[in-house]
């Protein structure tokens, strides 16, 4: 769908045209003055009558009428040069791509160097374009009686740059596999949960595992009772689903070590079990397996990038819902690690599935452990929906990590652990600690009580809770799954590789 060529000539038939305009220009300059020779000075016109706005995505369209070989021309406001951010170009082409959907233009050619200036160079650019227009025309296949017909998708985007069309193919593809990868994550989280059970996730694990030659392995609660799994064992005896672990091995080099491991908390749905949710928006757990789908989408992002490090992927699965043999508040477990919990809420159950998940990960070999989930409400009430919530032990991770946050534009937010907060879960009476001590430090909690498994391993834990499911539709995306933090998983494997060579 998309291709690069190096010369753009005006004449050349086309169907719609996309340039950048910034606002620093007062007149036409460059491709812009072209276009206005051709539309005798029409173009000028239009800017200073104020109808051409080069705002921050402000999306003008023009009617070429015959002066030039493009039919329309989609103006894309970049505003101010030195204001420029690789978050807000991506958010500009996801404005011009959904005004292309929504006008059906499915053939466009980009004059990528009008959109170029010093602060995001060429090859981001091009990623940007490529991630922004897959991300923002995604659509979730609904299950409607009739087929709605807003289904869109590109058919060609025909990128025209004056140099490097080797490396700015590349950038492409490379945002094209992020914006891939985004898509699987917001696919799964969009899925209900009677059509995506643990069997069904791990279904669709084992077919990326497949379709990229990566070594896979799904447990069975047979063998999560041999491995003395209690924990994950606990949360879904309450289920007639059979719960799933599901580990998968991207074996780049020869040595398994060095591994980057992400473990993506895989409930496909939380009723909350005896400690049962309230009615309003308890359908929206369907998307507590919000985690593991940022796992396999980054998955699909390594299977087509095919970085050179090892990177493990871990997935514990199960419903949390009520029967007559669920855990109950008081019950006490234990974990494959060997420490014991005691049920204090059984709606904290994330972190029970991701204990044994984040010491079953440890025994195959993680050096680097990063978790994600959909994992508390008190992230919610403190972040909102723009960033997600982070917790580390290590200095050097944690800022890996946020510079690959930083890097992708996802909005993150590091929490404390300071050490009286470690102390904070340890107040059972006949367990090492309860898996709830009420409302204070919520948030805190969740990391506190998967840092207890983790030990010494360097770990950031990703609390998306807020960031995964969205009520309003953005420039990047429809509502509903954002796929959040793939792409920064995604861009860690690719600094990974800088780091294990
Ligand atoms: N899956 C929820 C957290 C959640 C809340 C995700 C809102 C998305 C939106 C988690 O399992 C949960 O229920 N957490 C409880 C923990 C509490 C009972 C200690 C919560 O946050 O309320
Ligand atoms: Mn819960
Ligand atoms: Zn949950």
């Amino acid at each position: 769908m998309f291709t690069v060529q190096s010369e753009l000539n005006l004449n050349d038939k086309l169907h719609t045209l996309l340039v950048g305009i910034f606002q620093d220009d007062k007149k036409p300059t460059g491709l812009v003055k072209e276009i206005d020779g051709k539309l005798n000075g029409q173009v000028k016109e239009l800017f200073l009558s104020g109808d051409l706005s080069a705002k921050l995505k402000k999306i003008t369209k023009l009617y070429t009428l015959g002066s030039l070989g493009a039919k329309r021309i989609y103006f894309v406001g970049l505003g101010l040069r030195k204001d420029l951010t690789y978050r807000k170009i991506r958010e500009a082409f996801g404005k011009a791509a959904k005004e292309l959907k929504q006008n059906k233009h499915s053939e466009v050619a980009v004059a990528l160097d009008s959109f170029i200036s010093d602060q995001v160079e060429k090859g981001q650019t091009a990623h940007a374009l490529a991630e922004a227009f897959i991300t923002a025309t995604y659509q979730f296949e609904d299950y409607k009686e009739k087929k709605n017909d807003k289904r869109f998708s590109f058919e060609s985007v025909n990128v025209f740059t004056n140099t490097e069309v080797q490396s700015i193919e590349d950038s492409l593809n490379e945002g094209i596999a992020y914006a891939a990868g985004t898509n699987v994550a917001r696919n799964l989280v969009n899925t209900p949960g009677n059509l995506l059970t643990p069997t069904d996730l791990a279904d669709s694990a084992v077919s990326i595992a497949k379709k990229y030659d990566f070594e896979y392995d799904v447990l069975e609660k047979e063998d999560m009772k041999e491995l003395g799994m209690g924990a994950l064992l606990a949360v879904s005896q309450g289920s007639v689903e059979d719960p799933k672990l599901i580990v998968v091995k991207y074996k780049a080099k020869e040595n398994w070590d060095n591994v980057l491991t992400f473990v993506g908390k895989g409930l496909t749905f939380d009723a909350g079990g005896y400690s049962l949710k309230p009615a309003p928006n308890m359908h929206e757990m369907k998307s507590d397996m919000g985690g593991s789908a940022a796992v396999l989408g980054a998955m699909e992002a390594v299977g087509r990038l095919k970085p050179d490090t090892n990177i493990m992927f871990v997935i514990p699965s199960s419903e949390n819902l009520i029967n007559g043999a669920a855990m109950k508040p008081g019950d006490v477990l234990t974990s494959m690690s060997g420490k014991t919990i005691e049920i204090t809420n059984t709606d904290a159950e994330g972190r029970l599935i991701l204990a044994d998940a984040i010491t079953y990960a440890k025994e195959l070999g993680a050096s680097y452990l990063v978790d994600l989930a959909t994992l508390t409400g008190g992230v919610v009430v403190a972040l909102g929906d723009i960033a997600t919530g982070v917790m580390s032990n290590d200095e050097e991770f944690f800022n890996l990590f946020n510079d690959c946050a930083e890097e992708t534009g996802e909005y993150v937010w590091r929490l404390p652990m300071f050490e009286p907060y470690t102390k904070i879960l340890r107040i059972s009476d006949v367990a090492d600690f309860v898996n709830s001590a009420g409302k204070l430090a919520h948030p805190v909690q969740g990391g506190v009580f998967l840092s207890e498994f983790v030990g010494d391993t360097p770990w950031v834990h990703i609390d998306i809770a807020g960031t995964a499911y969205s009520n309003k539709a953005n420039e990047l995306g429809p509502k509903g799954a954002t796929g959040v933090m793939t792409r920064s998983l995604i861009k860690l494997t690719e600094r990974f590789v800088a780091k294990s060579n």
